[in-house]
């Protein structure tokens, strides 16, 4: 049983390449282990804090972010759209659901990416899957598609310059609560979803009003002025996270700075495999993607595993299963962990278990499938009596057009338009917001039913 950063090593481990030069990865991985932490221990405490009250219904987890973040990509306004939708979404959920929002970003960190196949194949020529820019890059020539150690370095200087951006729009007046109709510029401003917002940031600027005649000011209440936003990404590229895993000083504890959330993929939360060995051992929060071949053995074990004090806030539940299989799936597992009397965090992904291929061959997600995944999650919860922790998603502050539907109604003919995406279609701006009002509806629902006498429900 006993846990080193490196024992991982010992374990299978699923979806790591094997790198060509094994010389030149130990010394990218001996370097980084001299780099600075990205994020503290104190940091990932105070998010384990908030998500226990998640755990325990009194909030909610808003999680969500690139499907994979790329080195093109990197660019000021990219950080601060995909911020800028995070804070309208959780404005939503926190004004029309009620209820306190945890804002966790996919974000400073998110680049490598577990694949179905090892290979593809193109005109008869196969060669090695792309895995996300931080082990090797998407064009399809050998050259690119070698896994390249020295990509881990560019990923971390990446993940810093992206943190601290994020820092600086968290803390530094970006994100005061004054600054609610600022956040919705540019093309949503006119769409349904758009002025649904800016009605609700009325509301917002008159309560703003309201509390400084009675005297809360943004000096009396900092939580105004500023808010808190964590960062996340799936922790699959373990040579990288075992160099960004270090002791707590403080308690003595490893903890991985590389973000303050770590999760497993639904591809990698084999039981004795290197993923769940490695996220065993460190101190963060940690949270697991739940697709439908997981059963409800497993899912204790794997409680038993990542959480064997039952301490809230460390695990959360990311339940994947597409809209056509949640009812199926979603039940049994809560009722596993509910019998087993375990505190989790439930929350639902509504993107990986929803992907199709469009007409022209894109990969896409029709956003009724999505907004369905979602709509029963919290059918399921409702009924389970349980709280509908939060939800995953991916998504972009950009005007993109790589999930179809919405109140733009993009069709399959469209998707080529606007297609920017690394890996996996994600959420626009648009589409987002139209999600949080109803993620916010739900929400409510949960109160009222909550509220209810018994006798009555
Ligand atoms: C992801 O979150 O990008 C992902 C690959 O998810 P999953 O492990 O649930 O398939
Ligand atoms: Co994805």
């Amino acid at each position: 049983m006993s846990w080193s950063p490196s024992s991982w090593r010992t374990k299978p481990v699923a979806q790591v390449p094997v790198y060509p030069d094994g010389e030149a990865l130990a010394r990218v991985e001996a370097k980084l282990k001299t780099y600075p932490p990205l994020v503290f221990a104190g940091e990932a405490r105070n998010l384990k804090r908030d998500l226990a009250q998640v755990a325990e219904g009194r909030a909610f987890l808003m999680q969500g972010g690139d499907c994979a973040e790329s080195f093109a990509e990197f660019h000021p306004d990219n950080i601060r759209d995909t911020f800028r939708v995070i804070l309208q979404m959780a404005v939503v959920l926190t004004f029309a659901g009620a209820m306190p929002v945890v804002k966790v970003g996919r974000i400073a960190g998110q680049f490598a990416k577990p694949r179905s196949a090892d290979t593809e194949v193109q005109d008869g020529v196969e060669l090695p899957s792309y895995r996300g820019d931080i082990i090797n890059a998407a064009p399809f020539d050998e050259a690119s598609r070698r896994p390249e150690p020295e990509r881990m370095i560019q990923a971390y200087g990446q993940a810093a310059s992206t943190l601290n951006l994020i820092r600086a729009f968290a803390q530094g007046g970006y994100a005061d609560l004054h600054n609610v109709h600022r956040w919705n510029l540019g093309f949503i401003a006119g769409s349904p979803a758009g002025d649904r917002y800016a009605t609700l940031a009325n509301r917002i600027s008159e309560t703003l009003e309201f509390m400084e005649a009675c005297g809360i000011t943004p000096d009396s209440a900092p939580q105004l002025r500023a808010t808190e936003f964590f960062t996340s990404h799936e922790a699959l590229l373990l040579g990288y996270e075992q160099a960004m895993t270090r002791i707590d000083s403080t308690t003595g504890d490893w903890y991985d700075t590389s973000a303050h959330m770590l999760w497993i993929g639904d591809r990698t939360r084999q039981l004795e495999g290197a993923h769940v060995e490695f996220a065993r051992g460190i101190r963060n929060p940690i949270a697991v993607k739940c697709g439908p071949s997981l059963s409800n053995d497993d899912l204790i074990r794997l409680c038993d595993a990542l959480n064997p004090s039952n301490e809230a806030g460390r695990l959360t539940l990311i339940a994947r299963f597409g809209a056509d299989k949640v009812e199926e799936h979603l039940p049994r597992l809560i009722r596993a962990v509910k019998r087993e009397g375990r505190v989790v965090v439930w929350s639902c992904d509504p993107m990986h278990g929803n992907t199709v291929k469009s007409v022209s061959g894109l990969k896409t997600r029709p956003f009724d499938r999505v907004l369905k995944e979602v709509q029963t999650f919290f059918q399921v919860h409702r009924a389970e009596g349980t709280h509908a922790g939060g939800v995953h998603l991916e998504l972009t502050g950009q005007n993109v057009t790589e999930c179809t539907g919405g109140a733009a109604a993009i069709t399959d003919a469209d998707l080529s338009s606007r297609y920017h995406t690394h890996c996996d279609p994600r959420l626009n701006a648009n589409q987002a917001l139209e999600l949080a009002f109803l993620v916010a509806e739900g929400i409510r629902a949960e109160r009222v039913k909550a509220q209810r006498p018994a006798a009555a429900q």
